[in-house]
């Protein structure tokens, strides 16, 4: 069975988005030495913690088997109830980092919740946006999304400002525990007039 014949009958295999430098696509096995090494490398400053789940403290082989679990077990639930997209992020031929979307009952609620990263050494040159924009432009004019929503946490100005930067408007604040303290998660919400796109996303095969 040859590539083509796979994504034949796993149609995620088949996604390939380009946007302006960036390719996006779901990550292959092949593609997860080059993945790892990025992530290992870092992903924000070790003080830091952006995510709600601190999958980004176990370390060496640990947290190599717990990324690769998370993803083969997003790949494995994909349902049409209940689906979530990773692709990876190639920016000029460089796997970069990994732009997501999750979501639940879509055919009924058709919205889902964006997140992201990049490894620590392409922040801060534009390629959060772009990628954001290009998953948005994806959702709502590919995949049927009437909204898409995000979070950050308020001491992560940057995703906030990607958020901003890309249309979505402020959805309310949550207080959580993030590693047994509080911490406000300032909710986010996109609707499709509201949405800034950037370069031309091309996305064959998917209208
Ligand atoms: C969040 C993330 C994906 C953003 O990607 P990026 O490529 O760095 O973002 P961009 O370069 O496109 O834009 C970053 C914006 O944040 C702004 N920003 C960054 N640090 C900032 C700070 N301390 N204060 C205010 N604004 C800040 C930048 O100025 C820029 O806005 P501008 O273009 O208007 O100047 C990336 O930083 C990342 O991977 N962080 C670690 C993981 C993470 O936080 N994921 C999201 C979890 S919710």
């Amino acid at each position: 069975m040859d590539v083509d014949q796979l994504a034949a009958i796993w149609p995620p295999f088949g996604l390939r988005l380009t946007c302006g430098p960036l390719v996006m696509r779901p990550m292959r096995d092949s593609d997860f030495p080059e993945v790892l090494a990025v992530a290992h490398a870092g992903i924000h400053d070790p003080d830091a913690m952006p995510f709600s789940f601190p999958w980004t403290d176990p370390k060496g082989t640990e947290f190599e088997r717990e990324f690769l679990r998370f993803h083969w077990g997003q790949r494995a639930r994909l349902k049409p109830e209940h689906w979530s997209l990773e692709l990876g992020v190639w920016h000029e031929g460089r796997f970069v980092g990994v732009q997501g979307v999750d979501t639940h009952d879509f055919s009924v609620t058709r919205t889902g919740e964006t997140g992201s990263w990049l490894g620590q050494e392409f922040h801060g040159r534009g390629i959060g946006t772009l990628m954001r924009q290009a998953i948005c432009v994806l959702c709502f004019d590919h995949l049927g999304f009437e909204e898409i929503t995000s979070g950050a946490f308020a001491d992560n100005p940057a995703s906030l400002a990607v958020s901003r930067k890309v249309g979505y408007r402020p959805n309310g604040e949550t207080r959580v525990a993030r590693k047994g303290e509080l911490a406000i998660n300032r909710g986010l919400v996109l609707s499709p007039a509201d949405l800034v796109p950037g370069p031309p996303v091309r996305a064959p095969g998917h209208g």
